[in-house]
């Protein structure tokens, strides 16, 4: 298996170019299913995870172009032919279940993997179901698959989410816009994937209003025809990358960088000292005046901050002047980076869903494991200032959310390189 080696190298100075979003490329492609007609995706990242998910529409039936060296999707699912989701695929990457919504509105019936958990946490699907059946669908869990039908066709309901769950409004907002009369999701997940696969989704001829707030109200429609939709920034890569001049120093433009994708996140990079500045062509992130701030953080849905930015920001607390406290909220298992930090001399404690950072002057490279994909980044990130070399090592975590994260951390100056594996 490939590693990264990673050199503390000072400042960083430069642009880096923020490519379109993982999590709503991954519920974007599903949407093809929706219509017999073409839907393209413009932006797309270039990610295995974008692979994967190409990988099981076309073991759908679905057909699946790639252009532009991976920056556009041309999908068609004219002709879907299967409707089960294998659980080779599936086990792979959740987000295989974003099929299930799409293939029961237009099929009437799909067969879809449970997931399990992974090594973040449980991840279930209850909410996913309760939608399901809310909208008339019957589902069975058989032999470790959720086998669901809806015979007479989807109806539209109303329905309060217990919690705001992203997959869930997603899999549900797809399904409804092919229900008969109307749907209105409480407590819905505001996140910018939902707004943009909503954007998408009325450019296919959807009725959908609220999306963005709590509430969202979908009239069915008949047939949804085809679109070409642009994938909206990745506000989880540009906020990974802000984070490195942050803890490297130096100053950065993040190019399609939009505060208003990470509002929460910019106000605790502002107090703990880092400058975030709008310009025309994105955002420049500085760090000049000496040690970070200590600032405690709670993750929460949108807008709260983004459980995925929490180990990159533990990265950032590991050397801040004083103590910061850092509580996980959406998931029960989402500090494994905080043992390798610790290899690389971060004093971090941990209690249940509460990590405990200690700021210490300087960390020191060491050969590292990589836990999940937020958790590689933030090693690498930790990496850039600490002293000597580190080696983060099962980087294939890395490859599912970061396209070519080695080229675009030597454009700004880091020492940054992909060792292959024997
Ligand atoms: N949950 C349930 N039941 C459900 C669904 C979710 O209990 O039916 C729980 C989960 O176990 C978790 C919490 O609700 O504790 C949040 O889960 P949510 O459904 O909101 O997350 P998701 O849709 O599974 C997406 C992203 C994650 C991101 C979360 C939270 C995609 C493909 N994945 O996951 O991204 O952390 O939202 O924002 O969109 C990542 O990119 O590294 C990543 C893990």
């Amino acid at each position: 298996m490939d590693s990264i080696v990673v050199k503390g190298n000072g400042p960083l100075n430069g642009q880096i170019p923020i490519a379109g979003a993982k999590n709503a490329c991954l519920t974007l492609m599903p949407a093809t299913i929706l219509s017999e007609e073409p839907l393209t995706l413009t932006n797309a990242p270039r990610l295995s995870d974008i692979k994967t998910m190409t990988q099981l529409l076309e073991s759908l039936g679905a057909e699946v172009s790639s252009l532009q060296d991976g920056k556009v999707i041309a999908m068609s699912s004219h002709n879907l032919d299967n409707h089960i989701a294998d659980y080779d695929i599936v086990r792979k990457m959740r987000a295989s279940n974003l099929v299930l919504g799409p293939m029961l509105a237009r099929l009437g019936h799909a067969v879809v993997s449970l997931p399990g958990g992974c090594a973040i946490g449980a991840r279930p699907m209850d909410l996913h179901t309760y939608g399901l059946e809310k909208l008339g669908a019957q589902i069975e869990l058989k032999d470790g698959y959720l086998h669901a039908k809806a015979p007479g066709g989807l109806k539209g309901a109303e329905m309060e989410l217990a919690f705001a769950s992203v997959g869930a409004t997603e899999n549900i907002l797809m399904a409804s816009t092919l229900a008969k009369g109307t749907t209105v999701i409480k407590n819905a997940a505001r996140e910018p994937e939902i707004v943009d696969l909503a954007d998408c989704l009325r450019a296919m001829g959807a009725q959908i209003e609220g999306d963005g707030t709590p509430t969202i109200v979908v009239q069915g429609v008949d047939r949804l025809g085809g679109a070409t939709h642009a994938v909206v920034t990745d506000r989880i890569e540009l906020g990974t990358y802000m984070l490195a001049p942050a803890i490297a120093g130096g100053e950065v433009e993040l190019l399609g960088g939009r505060i208003d994708l990470l509002a929460s996140f910019c106000e605790k990079l502002d107090a703990a000292g880092i400058s975030v500045e709008e310009t025309e062509k994105g955002l420049k992130v500085a760090r000049r005046n000496g040690r970070v701030k200590a600032v405690d953080v709670v993750t929460e849905p949108f807008p709260g901050f983004p459980t995925d930015l929490q180990a990159q920001m533990m990265a950032l607390m590991c050397t801040a002047e004083g103590t910061a406290v850092l509580e996980e909220k959406i998931f029960e298992n989402r500090f494994m980076h905080a043992p390798e930090l610790g290899r690389m001399g971060a004093n971090i404690e941990v209690s249940g869903g509460t990590a405990t950072v200690h700021g210490v002057e300087r960390l020191k490279g060491a050969p590292v494991m990589a836990t999940d994909l937020r958790a590689s980044v933030s090693l690498i990130l930790a990496g850039l200032a600490a002293e000597g070399e580190t080696v983060v090592n099962r980087v294939y975590h890395l490859d599912r959310g970061y396209e070519r994260l080695v080229e675009k951390l030597s454009n700004v100056g880091a020492i940054v390189e992909r060792v292959p594996g024997v």
